[in-house]
């Protein structure tokens, strides 16, 4: 018979160093002198009343400082008709990301909320509710994982861009409930996926209102696809406020603004109970690709404007106070 307490002392071990690890990653940062004060092992304890398999739920307001001080609900991750009028310094900051244009922001959110459903996105976070999400990546780390039925298992199956399923099933699944893009990502969808569209501009929010409607919008900074297949009554627009908010309270301003993968993961976390992470990070030989494209690897992460390095500590201290579940290949 298997000895569990022997188990469970090792298991604790292993979280335990891990959370070291990740502790002395960080002692570089500013962030240190806080963490060090945390007592991990108080994550250890029995999570009897949440619903949710490995962890208590994340809208349940539990104990951990570091996540609290962060975690603010008060900020929608969607636009929404009563949400959309920026403040001035989320404006100006969002409007210095990408290349600058004229438009007049109010009147392409009215034509945009005359498009897409501009109200009442996920404000139904209760403590009997356990929403499991999966949020998958490209990583080549998928490549021979068999995660396919562990990924369509969540309740949410959040993809990201052109990410393809065919012939890819066994590893990555074949159901997608929302697909996150932005204009220059685009691809079309299944009629039961929601489109949710992070703008990184005013004319990625004229795009959508475009691809839906007449097709006019055919270039941002590059070609892009005029019309799209989606179900309008699903499309959902990520916050610019939202997207302020990740990167100066979690990403403590690192990088020019988050990445696709990271503001997708943030979205999980504030609307889903339980979050499980698929396709993040480098392959099993340390090379970074995406697990359908053979041999176009890069020896190390292609992060651009973006804090990879950040981004993926903090991703990994989330795991560590169980926010997350990191499934990081086998
Ligand atoms: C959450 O965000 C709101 C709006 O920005 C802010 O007023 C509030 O102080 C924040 N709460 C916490 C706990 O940081
Ligand atoms: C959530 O949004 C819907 C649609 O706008 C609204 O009818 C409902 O009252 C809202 N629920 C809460 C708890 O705010
Ligand atoms: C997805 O895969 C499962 C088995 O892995 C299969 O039963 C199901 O029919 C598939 N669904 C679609 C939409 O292909
Ligand atoms: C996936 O892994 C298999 C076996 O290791 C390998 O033959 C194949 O080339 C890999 N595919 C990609 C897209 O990396």
């Amino acid at each position: 018979m298997v000895d569990l307490k022997h188990l469970k002392s090792k298991l604790l071990i292993v979280l335990f160093c891990s959370c070291a690890a990740t502790l002395v990653l960080f002692s570089y940062s500013n962030l240190s002198s806080y963490l060090l004060q945390l007592d991990y092992r108080q994550s250890d304890k029995p999570v009897s009343k949440a619903l949710c398999a490995f962890r208590q739920c994340i809208s349940v307001e539990d104990e951990d400082p570091w996540f609290m001080k962060r975690f603010n609900t008060s900020i929608s991750p969607l636009l929404s008709q009563e949400n959309a009028i920026l403040s001035k310094s989320t404006y100006y900051w969002w409007q210095r990301l990408q290349t600058k244009q004229n438009a007049n922001y109010g009147d392409v959110v009215r034509k945009l909320f005359q498009v897409v459903p501009g109200k009442g996105h996920y404000n139904d976070s209760a403590p009997n509710r356990c929403r499991t999400c999966a949020v998958v990546g490209n990583s080549g780390n998928l490549n021979g994982s068999d995660y396919g039925s562990i990924i369509d298992s969540n309740d949410f199956v959040i993809r990201m861009n052109k990410a393809p399923l065919l012939g890819y099933e066994k590893d990555v699944g074949n159901r997608t409930t929302h697909r996150v893009m932005h204009p220059e990502s685009a691809t079309n969808l299944q009629k039961d996926t929601s489109l949710l569209l992070i703008p990184f501009k005013t004319l990625d929010l004229e795009w959508i209102t475009s691809a839906l409607t007449t097709g006019t919008v055919k270039r941002t900074w590059m070609p892009v696809m005029a019309k799209i297949n989606a179900d309008k009554n699903k499309v959902l627009i990520y916050n610019p406020t939202f997207l302020k908010y990740v990167h100066d309270v979690w990403l403590e301003r690192h990088g020019k603004y988050p990445s696709s993968g990271f503001l997708t993961l943030m979205f999980a976390i504030h609307i889903c109970d339980e979050v499980n992470v698929f396709g993040f990070g480098a392959s099993k030989d340390g090379t970074w690709q995406h697990y359908w494209e053979k041999n176009k690897f890069r020896k190390s992460e292609p992060t651009g404007l973006h804090a990879g390095d950040y981004e993926s500590l903090v991703m990994k201290l989330l795991a560590c106070k169980r926010k997350m579940k990191l499934f990081e290949g086998r």
